[in-house]
């Protein structure tokens, strides 16, 4: 496992700064996209008999998709004020402010988790997260989550924000894990591990503005969360390529379905 550190790092205080800049997110979101296409996998393959969490909700993306489609969902999220604003645009959501080391769930709640970017902001307390979610799980019930990974991907991201960087002084910012790593976390914590695929989310190509679709020249957090990181034809042409000969290095994340056993 390796840590990433930023100079405006910090977990708590750098989702607060980040949400407080952000709109809430309409229900839009990209079903063919991470993290949309993931957790349409889990939701409508069929849809859980049972409800669903989605944990680390954040402007609510998913929350509000899965809302408005009539899956019983409750957003949880660790910053209030992100939850009161997806309260005010939409008060039949049910949320609930928690952490995800130490929910407030009784046992076997949920028939799914998902939990999209969560887990690999956690400074302290990965495997007790782990535990608590499969104890709110019920037995057979499905999480599916994402993990940063400890790759070629990730190690470019973080040398470019390196040198961004205006001081030296660092505080955590992601953990990344291989998808070994990944993996025998999941199933340590009572899971067995049904699929893990490799996806792009925002490649460090991203970066540079010339290979960015038109429409995302300017960077717009909302748009971009929304329709997802878009490039242009070179930008593509670069990302498919290296997507496709190497997926698990040029992968931001790895996203595991696992089941509660
Ligand atoms: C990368 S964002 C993902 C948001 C949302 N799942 C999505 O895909 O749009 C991660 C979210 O996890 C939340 N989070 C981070 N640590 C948490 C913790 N310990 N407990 C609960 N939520 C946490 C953050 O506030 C943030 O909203």
């Amino acid at each position: 496992m390796r840590t990433s550190y930023r100079t405006h790092g910090g977990s708590l205080d750098y989702w607060q700064r980040r949400w407080d800049g952000v709109a809430v997110d309409s229900g839009a979101v990209n079903l063919v996209r991470y993290p949309g296409l993931y957790a349409e996998q889990v939701i409508n393959a069929p849809r859980p008999d049972g409800p669903v969490l989605e944990a680390g909700c954040g402007a609510g993306r998913v929350l509000r998709h899965y809302h408005e489609n009539g899956t019983r969902i409750i957003g949880m999220d660790f910053i209030a004020s992100v939850l009161a604003a997806i309260h005010r645009e939409d008060p039949t959501i049910p949320l609930v402010a928690g952490d995800i080391t130490k929910l407030s769930f009784p046992d076997e709640t949920f028939s799914a988790v998902l939990a999209f970017g969560l887990y690999h902001g956690l400074e302290n307390g990965l495997n007790e997260a782990m535990a608590d979610t499969r104890r709110v799980l019920k037995k057979g019930g499905v999480l599916c989550a994402s993990m940063r990974l400890d790759n070629y991907q990730n190690r470019m991201t973080d040398r470019m924000a390196d040198k961004s960087a205006t001081t030296g002084a660092s505080r955590f910012h992601k953990l990344n894990l291989t998808s070994a790593e990944f993996h025998a976390l999941v199933s340590g914590a009572g899971f067995r591990v049904e699929t893990v695929h490799y996806v792009e989310n925002m490649s460090f190509l991203y970066k540079y503005p010339a290979l960015r679709h038109a429409s995302q020249r300017i960077f717009s957090e909302s748009v971009a969360r929304g329709a997802g990181y878009r490039f242009n034809l070179v930008g593509n042409f670069l990302q498919r390529t290296a997507m496709t000969l190497a997926p698990s290095r040029m992968a931001n994340l790895a996203v595991i379905t696992a089941r509660a056993i």
